[in-house]
């Protein structure tokens, strides 16, 4: 469990240090990997460790009470806001549609989706498959968590979306057991040539999770998690439409392949209907609000991008 208890004030400094190192306040700053890879690996305990389930209640951490945990989470919530400094935020509600279509757009990775679907190696799929793990194995939880306190149509929408997540009633079919079923065959895979699986360690992966946790979860970030979770499905299609290419050309089996194949239709479907259901309802009730989903956007796509160059990256140093 990643909380720990902080009892010196010595202690509480060598903290703060190494969170200035990990996420600098100087702008175009690099920072220091390692210390980041820590620090949101540490976050990333703690989140999940927050949404277990039932049978784990003793080990659930309370929230905001671990001062570590708050001091790195703070620090790190603004590093992923300044990174953000170039967007371009709707100023009003009527521009926001046009702004998030031409967003989401723009985060499709369309180098990246070519490099799946026509030259990425079966080892380098498998790890990119893992490498999503984090977000995939608990995206029926992030979709719950943006639905709490939301009302009428936005509410039915996010259940809407929440059903598919369930296989609509089919435990075959659910979503993450899809993913499951993959991910084992993908770990097979890798486990047969040797993989090392510290290539999956990097930072990247562990904010990519972290982000949507951390909105999900904290009630006063849930706009940006809504707006997070939108751009999310509206620019994932054309990802998943890639790797069903790529997985088809590597002849790989067909049940490995049907949880990608099914979101390419489901999620080209989902993003449409947030936009009406929940972005367009939401955004016209507050420019503060409007803000705020904007912003949750804007990180997630920021964050997303970064990732998956990395990932890219890390695909590609398996050939050489
Ligand atoms: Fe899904
Ligand atoms: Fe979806």
């Amino acid at each position: 469990m990643a909380q720990q208890v902080i009892d010196s004030p010595t202690d509480i400094d060598t903290v703060q240090s190494i969170v200035e190192r990990a996420f600098p306040r100087a702008p175009g700053r690099a920072g220091d990997e390692i210390a980041r890879l820590e620090l949101l690996k540490q976050l990333h305990t703690y989140y999940v460790g927050y949404i277990s389930g039932p049978e784990n209640f003793a080990k659930i951490p309370r929230l905001n009470l671990d001062e570590e945990i708050r001091r790195i989470e703070d620090r790190w919530l603004h590093w992923a806001d300044d990174r953000v400094n170039s967007f371009e935020l709707p100023d009003e509600a009527q521009d926001f549609h046009d702004w998030f279509l031409s967003v989401a757009d723009a985060h499709t990775q369309a180098d990246f989706n070519e490099y799946l679907a026509q030259e990425a190696s079966l080892e380098e799929i498998a790890l990119f498959f893992l490498a999503e793990e984090l977000v995939d194995s608990k995206f029926d939880d992030l979709m719950a968590m943006v639905q709490i306190g939301t009302q009428g149509l936005t509410k039915l929408t996010i259940a809407e979306n929440y059903w598919d997540e369930m296989g609509e009633g089919h435990l075959e079919q659910m979503h993450t057991r899809l993913f499951d079923h993959s991910a084992k065959y993908m770990r097979e895979r890798l486990d047969a040539v040797g993989f090392d699986y510290s290539t999956l360690q990097f930072s990247q992966v562990y904010e990519n999770a972290s982000l949507l946790l951390a909105y999900g979860i904290h009630r006063h970030l849930n706009p940006r998690a809504i707006g997070a979770m939108g751009v999310l499905e509206q620019s994932a299609s054309p990802r998943f439409q890639a790797m069903v290419d790529g997985c088809e050309r590597l002849q790989i089996p067909e049940d490995v392949i049907e949880y990608q194949r099914i979101h390419v239709h489901v999620d080209a479907d989902h993003g449409a209907e947030w936009t009406k259901g929940v972005f367009l309802p939401l955004v016209e009730k507050s420019p503060e609000l409007l803000r705020q989903i904007s912003l949750g956007i804007a990180t997630r796509v920021q964050v997303a991008n970064d990732y998956y160059s990395q990932a890219w990256a890390r695909m590609k140093a398996l050939r050489s």
